[in-house]
């Protein structure tokens, strides 16, 4: 009997998301990039599944790494910063992937400027997880393990 792969989720942080730890801590909490990315690595494996992590501050590159998922990933955490609300190749590159995604933001983005009320992917995501911070990230992959689940049982 052969193993069965652990299902792939790929984890994309986008601009300015490089800077947790310099930014204000009592918007974005107080974790860096590597220490919340390990963290979500460490609950990936802990719910059978492999987390592999990816930033830029390059949005030409960012939309590369989307069109690189299809057919590769079998679910996608998506944080895409500033993107967010109003990068449009972003959400088109979202809709070629085709895997199913959920979008987090470690702030509440509807209880702050007006400008951030808008996201561009969320149609586009089967869920969003806003203002739980770190913990944000851990909702998002059971969601997928849950939908994961739901598609190999049928
Ligand atoms: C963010 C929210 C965005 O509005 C902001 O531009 C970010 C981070 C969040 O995780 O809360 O850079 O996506």
């Amino acid at each position: 009997m052969s193993a069965v792969a652990a299902p792939l989720v790929a984890v994309l942080h986008g601009v300015n998301l490089d800077q947790l730890g310099h930014r204000d801590a009592t918007v974005y909490g107080a974790l860096t990039l590597p220490e919340l990315e390990a963290r979500i690595e460490q609950r990936a494996g802990e719910l059978g599944m492999r987390a592999s992590c990816f930033h830029t501050n390059h949005e030409g590159e960012f939309v590369e790494r989307l069109h690189a998922l299809r057919g590769t990933a079998d679910g996608l955490v998506i944080n895409p910063g500033a993107w967010t609300h109003y990068a449009w190749a972003i959400r088109d590159a979202l809709e070629i992937a085709g895997v199913p995604a959920v979008e987090v933001h470690l702030s509440d983005v509807q209880q702050r400027e007006r400008w951030r009320r808008l996201s561009v992917i969320d149609e586009l995501c089967f869920a969003t997880v806003s203002g739980r911070g770190p913990e944000g990230y851990d909702d998002a992959l059971s969601l997928l393990r849950e939908r994961i689940d739901a598609g190999t049982t049928g």
